[in-house]
C-alpha cells in the first residue's frame, strides 16, 4: 500500500494504472475510518483490480458554526486499517495541496439539497460537489462507493456525475446495521442505556411504514404521521424531521409511487441519529 500526498503524483500513479488495463474503486473519505468504511472498502475491492481510498477532512463542506478543527483525526489507524483491508493507495493531501488558492470558480448544487439534513447545513453540498469534483478529476476512477446512511449524499453525488459527465460508475452501498437493526454509526455510543434500547424503533417504523405503503396507502402525509406516532410511542427521542421524496431527485409526492426515500433524524439527550430506506413501490 502506498500513501501519496500530493495531486500530480496520485494522477501519475493512476494513470499508469490504467495504462496496464486495471479497474479503479474509489472510496472518499474524511478519515477516522468506521466499519460502514471498510464496507465500502470491502465492496470496492471485491470488484475493482485497484482500490484508492482518500483522506482529507475537507475544510470546505464545514459551515462557520461546525468545527472543521475537532474533527477526529486519526491517520496511523486509518493507515493500518486501510492495510487491513486491502487498498493499494491512499490519497492523504493537506489542505494546501487540495485548495492551494481561492479558486476562481465555485460549485454551487442547485437541487437535492433544501431537504433532509441538507436544509440546516447550507453549503455544505457545495462543499461536498467541490471536493469531489477535484478527487473524481485527480483520482480518475472508474468506480466510487458512498455509503447509503447519508442518502443525500449520495443523491447530490448522482446529479453531479451526470451534469458533468463524469465517465464513473457510483456505487451506493447499503447501511450497515446492529443485529436488532440500529444503523451503525459511532454516535450510537452517546446513547443512555434505555434509548439503546429504544434506538432499533427507528428502523422499525421505516419498516412498518414500507409494509403500509405495500399494502395500497399513497398518501405521504399519512405515511409520516404514522412514523411520527410510531417514534413518539416507542423512544423518548425528540423527532427532528420524517420526510418522504422521490429518489434521488428528492422532490415531493402527491402520491408514493417510483423509487423512494423515506428518512428521519430523532434527537436522543447526547446523540441525534438518522436513517433512511429507499425501495421502489
Ligand atoms: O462522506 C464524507 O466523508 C465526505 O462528505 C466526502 C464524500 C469524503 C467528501 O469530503
Amino acid at each position: 500500500m502506498k500513501v501519496i500526498r500530493t495531486i500530480p503524483e496520485m494522477q501519475t500513479s493512476v494513470k499508469q494504472e490504467r495504462r496496464e488495463g486495471k479497474t479503479i474503486g474509489f472510496v472518499p473519505t474524511m478519515g477516522y475510518l468506521h466499519e460502514g468504511h471498510l464496507t465500502l472498502l470491502q465492496k470496492a475491492r471485491e470488484t475493482n483490480d485497484i482500490v484508492v481510498l482518500s483522506i482529507f477532512v475537507n475544510p470546505t463542506q464545514f459551515g462557520p458554526n461546525e468545527d472543521f478543527d475537532a474533527y477526529p483525526r486519526d491517520f496511523e489507524r486509518d493507515e493500518k486499517l486501510a492495510k487491513e483491508a486491502g487498498v493499494d493507495y491512499v490519497f492523504y493531501p493537506d489542505v494546501r495541496e487540495m485548495y492551494p488558492k481561492e479558486m476562481s470558480i465555485s460549485v454551487s448544487v442547485q437541487k437535492r439539497v433544501d431537504v433532509l439534513c441538507g436544509s440546516k447545513r447550507e453549503g455544505h453540498f457545495d462543499g461536498v460537489a467541490t471536493v469531489l469534483m477535484k478527487l473524481f478529476n485527480i483520482v480518475n476512477p472508474d468506480q466510487a462507493y458512498f455509503g447509503m446512511k447519508d442518502a443525500q449524499q449520495v443523491a447530490v453525488v448522482d446529479g453531479l456525475i451526470h451534469d458533468y459527465n463524469f465517465p464513473i460508475e457510483l456505487v451506493p452501498v447499503e447501511t450497515v446495521r446492529e443485529e436488532d437493526g440500529l444503523a451503525k454509526s459511532s454516535r450510537n455510543v452517546y446513547l443512555t442505556e434505555q434509548e439503546r434500547k429504544e434506538a432499533p424503533a427507528l428502523y422499525a417504523s421505516l419498516q412498518a411504514a414500507k409494509e403500509r405503503i405495500g399494502q395500497g396507502e399513497q398518501n405521504p402525509q399519512a405515511i409520516l404521521s404514522f412514523v411520527k406516532n410510531y417514534i413518539e410511542t416507542h423512544t423518548s427521542g425528540i423527532i427532528d424531521y420524517v420526510q418522504i421524496y422521490s429518489y434521488p431527485q428528492l422532490t415531493e409526492m402527491d402520491k408514493l409511487e417510483g423509487k423512494l426515500i423515506l428518512a428521519l433524524a430523532v434527537k436522543f439527550s447526547k446523540a441525534r441519529l438518522i436513517d433512511n430506506i429507499t425501495w421502489t413501490v
